[in-house]
């Protein structure tokens, strides 16, 4: 693939690499992504995903977007692949600074990456909304319905950021940080569409900007290398 020789030698001579990625570095473990043709987005639904998966369904609907949620988010018994093991391999050589991810499956960390930055949240991580209770992956696959609250009944929230709610505002400048200072910033497996996460590859100085992606994005124009083809292929390449 044409490209690749550029990026290992890039790979090779830098100590400060940064990795900012979507749906794109999961499918290859199984998970949809959301906007190619086979993604999450382009499935027959009573409504747009985008409706469901926000803040106002959420509250008004709890129970479909649950029914969503379960059958659609919530996959279990995915691994991690070649892109994901070979960005751990890269940040305990101490090559790579950072994993800045829209991801919210936690492959990341399960493939050893320690730095991970998750935009979206984590389908991990969930909470009651009366008392704040912390409940993990296992109670959110094994409840039918809406989960709630074994201590008081409240109804459980994923940690996972809804349309229409913020990002963790910590998060979002400790992405900016890594961006600002990367010497190679590698974005793969994103259309880069939905802000603010896709604005905060503007905020890369350096000239060795990465763009690895099955199809075009809204951004290859930036791009000082871009490569069209599988990430986990791509990445396996490199030392
Ligand atoms: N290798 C490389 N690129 C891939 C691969 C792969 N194996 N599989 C898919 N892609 C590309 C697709 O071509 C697509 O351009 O990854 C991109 C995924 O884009 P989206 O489905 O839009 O996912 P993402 O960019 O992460 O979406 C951003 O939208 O719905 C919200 O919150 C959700 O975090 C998500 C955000």
């Amino acid at each position: 693939m044409e490209g690749i020789e550029t990026l290992r030698q890039w790979v090779k001579e830098s100590d400060n690499i940064v990795f900012f990625g979507g749906a794109g570095v999961s499918t290859e473990s199984g998970i949809p992504d959301f906007r190619s043709v086979d993604g999450l987005y382009h499935q027959k639904y009573d409504y747009p995903p985008e409706t469901i998966l926000s803040h106002t369904f959420f509250m008004k609907k709890t129970e479909e977007f649950y029914r969503f949620y379960h059958d659609k988010m919530l996959v279990s018994g995915a691994k991690p692949n070649a892109a994901h093991l070979k960005l751990a391999e890269l940040e305990a050589k101490g090559k790579l600074k950072a994993v800045i991810t829209q991801n919210i499956d936690g492959l990341h960390q399960l493939a050893g990456s320690k730095e991970v930055l998750e935009l979206h949240g984590s389908v991990q991580r969930n909470y009651c909304q009366k008392c704040h209770k912390f409940y993990d992956f296992a109670k959110m696959q094994s409840s039918a319905g809406v989960p709630v609250c074994d201590d008081c009944g409240g109804v459980i929230k994923p940690d996972v950021v809804l349309y229409e709610e913020g990002l963790d505002m910590q998060t979002m400048n400790k992405a900016v940080n890594y961006i600002a200072n990367a010497d190679v910033l590698i974005i793969g497996g994103t259309s880069l569409v939905v802000y603010p996460a896709a604005g905060l590859i503007d905020y890369y100085r350096g000239n060795k900007l990465v763009l690895i992606n099955l199809s075009e994005t809204a951004r290859d124009d930036v791009a000082d290398l871009c490569i069209h083809g599988r990430i986990g292929e791509v990445m396996s390449q490199l030392e």
